[in-house]
């Protein structure tokens, strides 16, 4: 671990005085309450505000890292009273949207009502993480900066954007940010540094070597058998941060402050469900793999199908067998790789919100979603992994192994001391449900915390130079680039490190969630949410083939499993443009698993409105025996009504004929009914890969139709375009 050595802070030192002098026992440290808040939507940030904190602590500040919904008008409200300090670390998601954890936090800090001096004592710092690849570079960070200024708050260090692009990464960024804020805050104490503190480890973690659980069990102790029960626990633990001041503490200000920005609303929580089914969709050739997975709330729809495996060929050729004959019955046109599927018997129909609502009263029913949220799976590391790296240490995966949090790691003199609770699970289970050591890239602080245990001189350096901005190349090209994972960088390359398992557990990268979009409707089944999901692979610069840990993952969950889940609501344009699109006509353009969302929207209007709004689908695979996705299902739809009053379903298939046909070339040849769509107050909504550059084509294909069909010249085109966009009717979600 680095101590300070500079001039400066050994001159800070000498002079004592501090408004936020809150004396704990031993003569320790100066209490200064610092909330490291971060909102962030896949973990980066996170790990960024928790390596700020842990910097901060061994400044001797009293520094947790805590997340925006869950503290953060809490922190501010302290800090209202000059009694904290509050540094927000943000990322920016969706297009230039707020990110997971910090949604709430951002609806209730923009109430019109909050009068402007609120938050004229606190004192704060922004650090934006994003990337300047995205037109939206930093957005969120910088607009909740200007909300901040706006709201008085004084912010002692300037608004810092870090850039994914930038030479260093973000790590760049958010050591010299830190490094301004630390001292910021040093001022404000008199220029008195307190004490400098070793950093610990945040678990203590004890290999019992015993499979026996009755020699364990006490008090305050919970076993835990499952990856997905040891996920959450360790959840718990790692989020785990102390009170920043219990309500009753709080001044009368303070306690206006609170009020002022609290969020009533639902955060996003973990819920356990269990697989239905898990179907391969589409493979074969040159078609990536994709998988559709049904979860259920309710263990009794489990048991009541049978326990089959699944079988990939089975699933596919039921899928094509109901669409062949779906076709003949229907009078579905089929010709030149396009499908147009037309009116059929609109009486038919599902159920409605208000009656799926009338269930929620059980603990049955999933939290209420909509087209456009998202399902979060956490998935597991592959035991393959797990028992590479547990062989290397030679420690047996299946002895019992006690996890609980650390209490020299928060320091004497945080607020309250961590709960003492402890979690029991075999050492394998905590490994596969809680830690990503198969598939992660490590950061920084990983070859830091690793650099401690290596035995070999030459493997310290390099784990050194690995940790610091000036190996930032180095370790952008070992590991970042390369997705080389703990298990290999211990197993392969650093054999004389031999880390101790509260280190281990400390440094390496917690598994995350990954997000994918409800592909059904709530109201269709309150119990049950489904995703489909292409399986990712890769090749790295090296050559080596990659393959995603939910890909690897989900192609061996089998039906009855329990998984962690959270429903994520959709927040910005999406949910906008949902608003905006209920009685509209609605135009959906998907590529590949695009056509989740899509699936979602097609359900709900057909039990919201019956087929009364006209619908219109544009769905691009490659073959249509191979990825058209759920062709079944839109047979079905069409039947029910789904494309009538001018509505179809168009399919665009890339691969089966002499020419490449995509969506934007069907646009184009529907021009006409497009027109009528978006003249009659249509929406358009675009789902799909971004990196095919399909939401770019579509553009222009329909800024073409408005000059061939509408007679608009090339710049009316694109103003009439995004003017659909500004009034939120035009709507793209594309993800890598
Ligand atoms: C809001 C939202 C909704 C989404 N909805 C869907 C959906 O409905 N269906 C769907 O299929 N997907 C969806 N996605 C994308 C999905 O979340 C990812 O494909 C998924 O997380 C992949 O998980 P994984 O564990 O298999 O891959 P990970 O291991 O998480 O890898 C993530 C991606 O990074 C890429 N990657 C990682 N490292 C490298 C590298 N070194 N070089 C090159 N590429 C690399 C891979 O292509 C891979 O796709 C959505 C994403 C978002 C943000
Ligand atoms: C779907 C998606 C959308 C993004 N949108 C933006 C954006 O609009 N502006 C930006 O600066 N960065 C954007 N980014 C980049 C992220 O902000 C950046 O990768 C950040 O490090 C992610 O941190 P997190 O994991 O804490 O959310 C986006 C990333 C993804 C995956």
């Amino acid at each position: 671990m680095v101590r300070p050595t500079d001039a400066r802070e050994k001159g800070d030192r000498r002079s004592c005085r501090s408004t936020m002098d809150a004396r704990c026992g031993d003569g320790e440290a100066h209490r200064v309450a610092v909330a490291v808040l971060y909102g962030s939507e896949s973990g980066a940030t996170q790990g960024w505000a928790e390596m700020a904190a842990s910097k901060l602590r061994q400044h001797g500040l009293d520094a947790h890292a805590r997340r925006l919904d869950d503290e953060g008008a809490r922190a501010l409200a302290v800090a209202s009273n000059g009694r904290a300090w509050t540094l927000f670390l943000v990322s920016t998601a969706g297009k230039g949207d707020a990110p997971s954890g910090a949604r709430s936090f951002w609806r209730c800090l923009r109430r019109k009502w909050i009068p402007n001096h609120l938050l004229r004592r606190a004192k704060c710092a922004v650090l934006a993480l994003g990337d300047s690849a995205y037109l939206e570079y930093n957005y969120f960070g910088k607009r909740l900066h200007n909300r901040l200024v706006k709201l008085g708050a004084h912010m002692a260090v300037p608004l810092r954007l870090g850039d994914a692009q930038e030479e260093g990464g973000h790590l760049a960024a958010v050591e010299d940010w830190l490094d301004e804020a630390r001292r910021a805050i040093l001022d404000d104490l008199g220029g008195r540094a307190p004490s400098w503190r070793e950093e610990t480890p945040r678990y203590r973690v004890v290999v019992h070597q015993t499979c026996d659980a009755s020699e364990l069990e006490g008090d305050e102790t919970e076993l835990l058998r499952e990856p997905h029960e040891a996920g959450a626990a360790f959840r718990r633990l790692a989020t785990w941060a102390p009170r920043l001041m219990a309500e009753e503490d709080l001044a009368e200000n303070e306690m206006e402050v609170l009020a002022a920005l609290r969020s009533t609303e639902r955060t996003e929580r973990e819920i356990n469900v269990q697989v239905k089914s898990n179907e391969c969709i589409a493979s074969g050739g040159d078609v990536p793999k994709v998988h559709h997975v049904v979860f259920t709330r309710d263990p009794g729809e489990v048991q009541a199908t049978s326990e089959r495996p699944v079988d990939e060929n089975e699933s596919r050729s039921e899928m094509h067998r109901t669409d062949t004959s779906e076709e003949g019955k229907n009078g579905l046109v089929y010709g030149g790789g396009e499908v147009v599927f037309d009116a059929g018997d609109p009486s038919a129909n599902g159920r409605t919100f208000e009656e799926g609502q009338q269930d929620q009263a059980t603990d049955r029913v999933l939290p209420m979603y909509r087209a456009g949220d998202c399902v979060a799976v956490y998935p597991e590391t592959m035991c393959k992994d797990v028992h590479r790296l547990l062989d290397r240490l030679r420690i047996n995966g299946s002895y019992l192994t006690t996890v609980q949090l650390n209490p020299e790691h928060f320091g004497r003199c945080a607020s309250e001391p961590p709960p003492p609770i402890k979690f029991i699970a075999p050492l394998e289970v905590w490994f596969q449900g809680a830690l990503d050591v198969g598939s992660a890239a490590p950061q920084g602080s990983f070859f830091e915390a690793m650099a401690q245990f290596a035995t070999a001189q030459h493997e310290k350096d390099r784990l050194r130079l690995l940790a610091t901005r000036e190996g930032h190349t180095t370790r952008t090209e070992y590991c970042d680039g390369e997705r080389r994972t703990v298990a290999e960088i211990l197993c392969e390359d650093f054999p004389s490190v031999r880390p101790t398992m509260p280190w281990l557990f400390h440094a390496s990268p917690r598994l995350r969630a990954r997000l994918f979009s409800a592909a059904s409707a709530w109201a269709d089944s309150p119990s049950q949410v489904a995703l489909t999901a292409t399986l990712s692979e890769w090749t790295t610069p090296f050559g080596r083939a990659r393959t995603g840990l939910f890909a690897r993952w989900i192609q061996g969950v089998k039906r009855g499993k329990v998984v962690r889940i959270e429903i994520v609501g959709a927040d910005g344009d999406i949910s906008r443009f949902v608003k905006q699109s209920l009685h509209r006509p609605l135009l959906l353009v998907a590529t590949g698993a695009g056509i989740a969302p899509v699936r979602a929207f097609a359900r709900e209007r057909l039990l919201l409105h019956g087929s009364t709004v006209p619908t219109a689908v544009v769905f691009g695979c490659r073959r249509r025996q191979c990825d058209f996705l759920h062709a079944s299902a839109w047979a079905s739809e069409s039947q029910l009504g789904l494309f009538r009053h001018g509505g179809a379903f168009v399919l665009a298939c890339s691969r089966d004929g002499a020419s490449k046909v995509y969506v934007q070339h069907r646009i184009k040849q529907h021009a006409r009914r497009i027109w009528d769509f978006t003249k009659h107050g249509g929406c358009i909504f675009v789902c799909g890969g971004s990196t095919t550059g399909m939401p770019d084509a579509v553009a222009l294909a329909l800024e073409q139709v408005a000059q061939q069909v509408g007679g608009l010249s090339q710049e009316e085109s694109r103003s009439w375009r995004q003017d659909l966009v500004r009034k939120g009717r035009y709507c793209v979600e594309a993800w890598t």
